[in-house]
């Protein structure tokens, strides 16, 4: 696909799209709880669709009217043996969390999904839940998908120092800890997306957390609930990118969840010097509001350590920022990169350096040299939406030429209008 090149003066207001994290919970919650989830403001991405199909494939009874989804929850005890491999797609997060829920029920499930999938570490996930006593294991032997869960209906609570900081992993032991007899304690190296943790608490059930320490005390039992989801800062951060590097650009997102394990990129855009303001509007359950960037003279930052997982999916995009940034951008501590849809710290250097970019792959993360002009060339997203979109930004700075995107039309896993709401900031 032919890229947008050559803009300038970006001006306009997105309302950007759902949170991508929320709307799965909603979808997972809603199955295990008793009575009826109403979802509104639901992302429709490919990968929030795979986890639609992988509860209905359970036997829960989902509707969708275009807008608003209902789940008709029948509790952890409602779900039955699929009839053949779920299928996740290219969802993570799906095959993670719902890995989680299956540990505690009695049957065996199959979990599959794209060649990216078969790619993607499940010990993380597998070794806890085999501690609690269900058997997991992945193909021939590996720790890859497809996976196999036996569940077991007598769970046991664990203790578990979590060796990696990881979001998908920490709910994963939280969704098999509601169905386990008695306390389970998950302690976190870093503090992740605390989404599930809100949600065990909205859906009525109870969880202690102190810190990076979280205790849930099972069988719980869960009540439908309505749920508005908040916009996604990870899909906002495109255009937050784009108001600070295009000259003359002053761009207005709206709708954006600020939950303050997400922000960390509102933190690294002020670090840097770049001009934000935020406008904070209250909801019941999500935090949420309406931000405002406009084309800033950057300087280049060190980014390592607790930060880190609140701007993880952040990471590439916030590399283009730093190649037009004054001086020396150093991300560290972000090894988990490697193992996202594709390897990010090694598919932002090839991809930034094939357009003119200085920018050195390390263990952990990426050094940036800034700040470089930037050239025409043929790019691809190796199938990863976050590349994708981060490639059509860095597009738009190339003057002269035109940039060539391979496999454009992973963008849509979790932003399908994404072409049109960058249209509407071309005057
Ligand atoms: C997610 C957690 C993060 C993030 C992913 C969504 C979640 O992954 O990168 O896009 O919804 O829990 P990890 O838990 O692997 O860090």
């Amino acid at each position: 696909m032919k890229l947008v090149t050559n803009k300038q003066q970006l001006s306009g207001t997105v309302h950007v799209p759902s949170d991508k994290s929320i709307s799965h919970r909603s979808i997972m919650f809603g199955s295990i709880a008793y009575g009826k989830t109403v979802v509104k403001n639901f992302l429709r991405g490919e990968d929030c669709l795979s986890t639609i199909e992988a509860f209905r494939a359970l036997g829960v009874n989902i509707e969708d009217d275009g807008e608003t989804i209902i789940v008709h929850g029948e509790g952890f005890e409602g779900l039955k043996k699929p009839a053949r491999q779920i299928d996740v797609g290219n969802s993570g997060t799906t095959i993670r969390l719902i890995s989680g829920i299956l540990a505690g029920r009695p049957f065996a499930s199959e979990l599959s999904g794209d060649d990216s999938i078969a790619k993607r570490p499940m010990a993380r996930v597998m070794n806890p839940l085999n501690q609690m006593g269900a058997v997991c294991s992945g193909h021939e032997g590996t720790e890859f998908p497809p996976l196999t869960i036996n569940g077991s209906e007598k769970l046991q609570p664990i203790h578990y120092d979590m060796p990696v900081s990881s979001a998908q992993v920490k709910s994963a032991v939280l969704f098999a800890a509601l169905q386990a007899e008695g306390m389970t304690t998950v302690v976190e190296k870093e503090k992740t997306r605390d989404h599930t943790e809100d949600m065990i608490r909205q859906f009525g059930g109870s969880i202690a957390v102190n810190d990076r320490e979280i205790q849930v005390t099972g069988p719980q039992k869960l009540t439908g609930q309505e749920v508005t989801v908040p916009g996604d800062i990870s899909s906002a951060a495109f255009f937050l990118a784009a108001g600070l590097i295009i000259p003359g650009s002053k761009i207005t997102l709206t709708n954006v969840g600020l939950n303050p394990t997400r922000t960390g990129i509102i933190d690294v855009i002020k670090q840097m010097g770049g001009k934000i303001t935020i406008e904070e509007v209250s909801s019941e359950n999500n935090k949420a509001g309406t931000l405002t960037v406009e084309a800033s003279e950057l300087k280049g930052i060190e980014i390592s350590g607790e930060i880190i997982p609140r701007l993880i999916d952040e990471l590439p995009i916030i590399a283009l920022m730093a190649t037009q940034a004054e001086g020396i951008t150093v991300i560290r501590d972000a090894e988990e990169l490697k193992v996202k849809e594709t390897n990010r710290i090694d598919a932002v250097a090839n991809e930034l350096n094939k357009l003119g970019a200085d920018i050195t792959p390390t263990d952990d993360g990426l050094i940036i040299r800034g700040k470089t002009s930037l050239n025409s060339g043929r790019v691809t997203s190796y199938g990863d939406h976050r590349i994708g979109m981060m490639l059509q930004i860095a597009a738009l700075l190339v003057e002269n030429g035109s940039v060539e995107l391979n496999r454009a039309e992973a963008i849509s896993v979790s932003y399908p209008n994404f072409f049109n709401d960058l249209e509407i900031l071309f005057k």
